[in-house]
Formats: C-alpha cells, structure tokens, sequence
C-alpha cells in the first residue's frame, strides 16, 4: 500500500495551482446545482460533500503532486473528455482536461483481474495522497473502457457518489445512467457496474467516511460466490 503524502512545509499551496483549484470549483458547482431528486439522503450527502469541498478549498490546502500515471484505459480519456465536453456536465470535463497530464491512474485493489486492468483506472484528485491534500474528502474520477464489467464490490465504512460526465452505464442492471446523473451508494452496500457498447465511459466520485477509513479504504472485489448469492443467482 502506497504511504499517504504528508504536506511539506516547501508544499505548493492550492492557491499556487490553478488547474487544480478550478477543478474543485467545477466539483463544487457539481454537487451544489444538481438536483437530489426529491432525496433527503442524497440532498444531505450533496450538501456534506459541498460543504467540505468549501471548507478545504478555502483553508488554502497543501497540493502534493503525484508522479503521472497511464494505465492502458486512459487510453480512451481523450474520447471521454470529448463527450463530457458535449454533455451535461461540460464545465468539469473542460476543467479535467487541463490537468490531464498530471494524473495519476491507478487500480486500488492488489489483485486486478486481467480483463479488467485493460478497462478500469481511478485518479484521485483530492485526498488524503494528494495531489490536493485532505483529511476528510476524497475526490476523483474513474474510467471505463467501453463493454465493461466492473465487478461486484463494496466500500465499509464509505459513503460513495458516482456523478456521470461522459458516456451511459448501468449499475446493478437497475437503471441506465446520462451524463449529469448521480448515485449514491451507502456505506457496505454491493455494486457492480456495466458499461454501453461504443462510448468509453467517465464518472466524478466522492468519497466521505471516518478520517481513518479514506486513509486506508481496503479496496477489495466480492468473492463470486458471496456477489452471485447477493443477486440471488
Ligand atoms: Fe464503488
């Protein structure tokens, strides 16, 4: 496991790093002008994570930079981005954009299967690695090659939003989801998500939970056992 970054005191400030700072605005912009649906649980997931992303923005926070990244996925960022650009949430792809060299792609799980690492990657944006540093929030986006299965798995501890910017993708076969769609899933509760034919697909998440958990998230797939039993397969 990576060790978490401590600020230095020679650590650029967010202030020092534009391209990271207006990302964060558009994440706000995200989270504040969406709708919840008529959600209460979404509503005050929506206003917990604007009001953080408030709060670390405005105490100037630390940016550890990170070395970049590729995974063979990122691939088809350019084709995300384009779409993003094209959809919905077309502010936070712009802004993605121009930090995309500076990313840092990564599997999060120790073992990845081999299908899968040619199809998924995550990038943090805010954490507690950096590149931005905080303790409380975790932010960033994941990416999905097209006709993928990303499986079963679950987050203890972790309330996680996933926000659509770029292509159509379904979670536990319940739904299809645009660009500008978001979907919460409450701390330990299974996911598995697929993605549409043609268009790569690129999705904003947000992570809160106890300080120690973000630090340390144990990312790990469900067993097939334990995910077919859990769809009654
Ligand atoms: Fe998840």
């Amino acid at each position: 496991m990576d060790t978490p970054l401590i600020a230095q005191e020679e650590s650029p400030r967010l202030f020092d790093c534009p391209g990271w700072l207006y990302l964060l605005q558009e994440f706000d912009a995200l989270y504040r002008q969406g709708s919840a649906g008529g959600s209460r649980l979404i509503r005050s997931h929506r206003k917990r994570v604007r009001d953080r992303i408030s709060q670390i923005v405005d105490g100037n926070p630390a940016v550890a930079p990170r070395p970049p990244a590729a995974k063979p996925v990122t691939a088809h960022l350019p084709r995300a981005l384009d779409l993003g650009e094209q959809g919905a949430v077309r502010g936070i792809a712009r802004a993605l954009s121009h930090v995309a060299p500076l990313l840092s792609w990564e599997y999060g799980y120790e073992r990845v299967p081999k299908a899968l690492a040619r199809k998924y990657a995550y990038c943090e944006v805010l954490g507690p690695r950096g590149p931005v540093v905080s303790e409380r929030l975790v932010l960033g986006f994941v990416l999905f090659a097209p006709k993928t299965t990303y499986p079963q798995h679950s987050h203890q501890e972790i309330e996680e939003s996933y926000i659509s910017v770029a292509g159509a993708w379904s979670e536990n076969d319940a739904a299809v989801h645009a660009p500008g769609s978001l979907i919460l899933n409450r701390p330990g509760e299974e996911h598995r998500i697929t993605t549409a034919d043609l268009d790569p697909c690129l999705l904003a998440y947000a992570w809160t939970g106890p300080e120690t958990r973000l630090h340390a998230p144990g990312m790990k797939l469900s067993s097939t056992r334990k995910a077919r039993m859990a769809q009654g397969i």
